[in-house]
């Protein structure tokens, strides 16, 4: 099992460099240079640390260079190609995409993110493509970044948390080293234990300013409730990534709004009340959704947290701290 994750980490190695060799040195790769280097504005130094890379097109680009190194069984199970639906073979999983390796918290990679270029023709394609689950590769467990970000978080006490590749690599590059990405998906319970080790003093979590990063942000409360960490929430501007929000007002600007986030229960408080009218209903509501977090919170019940919780509650609410615990127990 061992020898069989290490083989397969050796797949994703040697595709990265095919990919990254490629990026960097093929004619045929111009378009995705200038994409990395103009539109996203990316430096030399930051595309050589995140070995970024580039799959030119073709159904057998990668598993033809692979040729009496490795088999396309092999590929497939480092989630590089994929069985073909009719008849015998495999065909390249990624195809015309600019690569992202993605690593392991020991550094070894195990899985790429692609993005399609901007303008060609791939309408109807993902933005995006992740591997496929692996024997080495666990999406809702793994933190894009953590490698390299870990000295920074360990040595600041604090991590952020971002949705997407782009969005940690830019904020490295302007030297906010304490990044990483869930890879599009909410905070995770497997997340929030790897990183609770170093950030001791507190997690910013920073998701997309729209629907998708305002619904995965809050998904993902309910996670650290049940641990000993302290959740801060920064929404950015409407629209806004951080990666976006870095290039139009700089680090400094991003790492004050990041110092100065609100703790995750009072955006969660805001969240309720602007969402329910501030009638009476409203106001019930508001503090249903509110218990209904503490009741979705492991570990919780009992606690001096949980008593915290439902003081403060009970003082924005103008609620008797004794309703809202009998309340909670019809609720468990
Ligand atoms: P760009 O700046 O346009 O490159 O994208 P982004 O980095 O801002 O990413 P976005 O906010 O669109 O998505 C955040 C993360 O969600 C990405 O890094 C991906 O991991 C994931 N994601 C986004 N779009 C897709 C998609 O179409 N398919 C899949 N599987 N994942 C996606
Ligand atoms: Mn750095
Ligand atoms: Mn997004
Ligand atoms: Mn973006
Ligand atoms: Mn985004």
């Amino acid at each position: 099992k061992k020898n069989q994750k290490a083989s397969l980490i050796e797949v994703v190695r040697w595709a990265e460099n095919e990919f990254h060799q490629f990026l960097m040195d093929s004619p045929q790769a111009e378009a995705a240079r200038r994409y990395l280097y103009e539109d996203r504005g990316f430096t030399d130094e930051t595309i050589l640390q995140f070995r970024m890379g580039y799959h030119p097109g073709g159904w057998d680009w990668l598993i033809g260079r692979a040729q009496n190194k490795f088999s396309p069984k092999q590929l497939f199970e480092a989630r590089l190609a994929r069985q073909r639906n009719e008849g015998e073979g495999y065909y390249d999983d990624f195809r015309q995409r600019v690569m992202f390796p993605i690593r392991n918290d020991k550094g070894d990679p195990v899985a790429f993110g692609g993005r399609i270029l901007p303008g060609l023709a791939n309408e109807g394609q993902p933005k995006y493509l992740n591997s496929a689950d692996s024997e080495i590769f666990s999406k809702s467990e793994l933190l894009y970044g953590f490698h390299v970000a870990k000295e920074a978080i360990r040595k600041s006490e604090v991590a952020v948390v971002v949705e997407g590749y782009t969005d940690a690599i830019t904020l490295h590059q302007y030297g906010i080293c304490n990044v990483v990405g869930t890879l599009g998906v909410a905070l995770t319970e497997p997340h929030v234990k790897l990183l609770r080790r170093f950030a001791r003093k507190k997690m910013v979590l920073v998701y997309d300013g729209d629907d998708a990063g305002r619904n995965a942000t809050e998904r993902s409360i309910s996670q650290f409730l049940s641990h000993d960490v302290d959740l801060r929430i920064l929404i950015l501007p409407e629209g806004q990534d951080p990666a976006e929000y870095i290039e139009e007002n700089g680090p400094e600007s991003l790492q004050n709004l990041l110092d100065n986030a609100p703790e995750a229960l009072e955006y969660k408080y805001q969240i309720c009340r602007e969402r329910n009218s501030d009638t009476l209903h409203g106001r019930e509501k508001s503090l249903d959704e509110m218990l209904d977090l503490i009741r979705l919170s492991s570990n919780i019940k009992g606690t001096l947290k949980e008593d915290l919780i439902l003081n403060r509650l009970s003082q924005r609410l103008s609620v008797n701290e004794s309703v809202l615990r009998q309340k909670l127990v019809e609720k468990r």
